[in-house]
């Protein structure tokens, strides 16, 4: 008998890859190893890894990642494009330089974004909702990032941020060669000019999504889409500017941009602070004294040879000098940085020296914002930890009045113990995701699903049996969190956790001074059901995930925001704007 598709997805035009991708990403990837049905006994967890040498520093930070909900949607997005475009525009690396043979495979499995693939595997599983107990090992993926590196991981360093800093550039590597792969694929089927009716005559292509189960999800993907969706970027990058101003000549440098895809930010040496001052160590304004300004030396040099002129007999020299000033003059005027040839300029020990401003800002924010906090302190000899407590927010303002962008704690990773041993440990948020997608997208897809018949088998359902118009990703994405009656159907199981069908308008238990200030988010008014239902549900919630290695607990925000003296990595997502405006 044919397998039947437990999901097809259709792309109504118009609708973005990462929408209906995040259906996906939020759907519960469900371990049936007990009764569904007993519903209101069971334990409700997430998976567990297992430390078996010192890998704590390793399942932190994949714990951490798998609460990130951005990096899920890009993973599975970036692997169902380079699904659609075949493996050869991947596979073919073409360079100016000669290679070794060595280099041509490291480009090659750049291209083919290796560890991107056996990350969203290890964050598949991580996102399994087990309902027993269940651990995993974090072995795959280590493997695949030595192989990548052709370098075993170290145990010995046990540092979560040069872990977790290995992974990000890796995976901005990987995102950035595959980009130039497509690009120059592109450029060839261009080329060749056959290629474009090839590709129009058909829309649709079927694809199966690796959702941790046998045979994958089956997906119809609109490749016009590609297109219009293409290079939203790897989301851990960003750009920062920084700017020198010269306090004497007020002569502003051009600003250098530089990318990034984490923040190290240095905790001062006090007993306690606040996650804004350290912000203000990297963006605040640094003045800097005895700095040789490039268009006051080029002043200076005009004063010199001015002088020079002024005494000079020889007509050869008086001709050379007014040259170089004119010369001097132009460069003053239009590129002071710019090198000067065949001028000789004054000792650099008689320029004068400046004050100077540093200033430095993000010009792209990333959607994730991976920040850590340097607690190293190193004296001569010796270094040791920084025990200052350091109180975090749970929404996180950034950039200027101008451009202020809000951004929301999803993961920390926190450090127990000295500088040279202890524990690390992480706290994700057990999501209820807002609505990304137009509930307008999602209804085609609701149609779509309605018209394939959706088989009868007992496989765990995303999407009711009847579709509703209004279904929206933040049906089911509510429906993962916690406790979901697999069938789809609202539980009547007495779980308090129990979020599918209605919501109750009350407050939830336990809202700490945070959680309930984040309720006054502005939100949209809106008359019809669907906004109001969804609306009910974006109630802020509370609920998180500690997470010890294989041990896991349920807790509260506050919880989180109380670990100031530990907390050494954290994670911050760009809140999106309401789609329902
Ligand atoms: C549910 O769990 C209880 C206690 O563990 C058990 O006695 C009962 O038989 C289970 N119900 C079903 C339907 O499996
Ligand atoms: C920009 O980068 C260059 C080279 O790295 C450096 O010399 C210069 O000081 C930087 N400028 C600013 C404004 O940071
Ligand atoms: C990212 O992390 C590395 C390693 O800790 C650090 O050296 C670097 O400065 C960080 N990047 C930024 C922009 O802070």
């Amino acid at each position: 008998m044919q397998e039947k598709p437990t999901t097809v997805a259709a792309y109504a035009a118009g609708a973005s890859l990462a929408a209906v991708a995040l259906f996906y990403v939020f759907g519960p990837n469900y371990t049936i190893d007990g009764d569904e049905s007993n519903d209101s006994n069971r334990k409700k967890s997430i998976v567990g890894l297992s430390n078996l040498a010192n890998d704590c520093f390793i399942n932190s930070v994949l714990q951490a990642l798998a609460g990130l909900g951005d990096l899920r949607v890009y993973l599975i997005h970036e692997l169902h494009r380079r699904q659609l475009d075949g493996p050869e525009t991947y596979h073919t690396v073409t360079s100016d330089e000669e290679m070794t043979a060595g280099a041509t495979d490291k480009l090659r499995e750049l291209q083919q974004g290796i560890t991107t693939r056996a990350l969203k595997e290890m964050l598949d599983r991580l996102n399994e909702r087990p309902i027993y107990r269940k651990t995993i090992s974090a072995r795959d993926f280590i493997q695949a990032l030595e192989y990548a590196f052709r370098t075993r991981i170290s145990r010995n360093q046990q540092d979560a941020q040069e872990f977790l800093q290995i992974v990000l550039e890796r995976l901005c590597d990987e995102y950035h060669a595959g980009v130039r792969a497509r690009k120059r694929a592109l450029g060839n089927a261009a080329a060749a000019s056959s290629e474009g009716s090839a590709q129009e005559s058909s829309s649709e292509v079927e694809v199966r999504i690796d959702d941790g189960s046998v045979n994958g999800l089956p997906a119809i993907i609109d490749t016009k889409l590609k297109e219009i969706d293409s290079e939203s970027g790897f989301p851990f990058e960003g750009k920062m500017e920084s700017q020198i101003e010269c306090q004497f000549c007020h002569y502003q440098y051009k600003p250098n941009q530089t990318a990034f895809v984490n923040l190290t930010l240095q905790v001062p040496q006090k007993s306690s602070t606040t996650l804004g001052s350290c912000f203000d160590g990297l963006l605040k304004t640094e003045y800097i004294e005895d700095f040789r300004c490039d268009r006051c030396s080029l002043q200076h040099a005009i004063d010199v040879k001015s002088k020079e002129l002024a005494r000079t007999r020889s007509q050869g020299d008086r001709d050379r000098l007014e040259q170089e000033i004119a010369r001097l003059q132009t460069a003053i005027e239009t590129d002071p940085e710019a090198e000067l040839e065949g001028i000789v300029m004054p000792p650099s020990d008689s320029v004068p020296k400046r004050r100077i401003a540093r200033h430095m800002r993000i010009t792209a924010f990333p959607k994730v914002i991976a920040i850590h906090l340097s607690r190293s302190i190193f004296d001569r000899s010796s270094s040791s930890k920084n025990a200052a407590k350091v109180s975090f927010p749970e929404r996180l303002p950034l950039g200027g009045l101008l451009t202020q962008k809000w951004y929301k704690l999803l993961a920390i990773v926190c450090h127990k113990g000295s500088h040279h041993s202890g524990h690390y440990e992480s706290f994700r948020r057990n999501h209820i995701y807002p609505p990304f997608s137009t509930p307008g997208a999602f209804s085609s897809y609701a149609s779509r699903a309605a018209s394939q018949s959706p088989s009868a088998a007992p496989s765990p359902r995303i999407i009711p049996r009847t579709p509703d118009p209004g279904l929206s990703p933040a049906t089911s994405s509510t429906s993962l969190s916690g406790s979901v009656p697999l069938t789809g159907r609202p539980t009547t199981a007495g779980s308090r956790r129990s979020f599918t069908g209605k919501i109750s308008e009350g407050p939830l238990e336990g809202g700490s001074p945070s959680a309930r200030a984040s309720r006054s988010i502005p939100r949209p008014e809106s008359g019809s059901g669907v906004s109001s239902r969804l609306r009910r549900r974006r109630k802020p919630h509370d609920r998180w995930w500690r997470i010890s290695d294989e041990k896991i607990k349920e807790c509260k925000t506050s919880d989180v925001l109380g670990m100031q003296r530990e907390v050494y990595l954290l994670f911050y997502e760009l809140e999106k704007p309401d789609p329902c405006i």
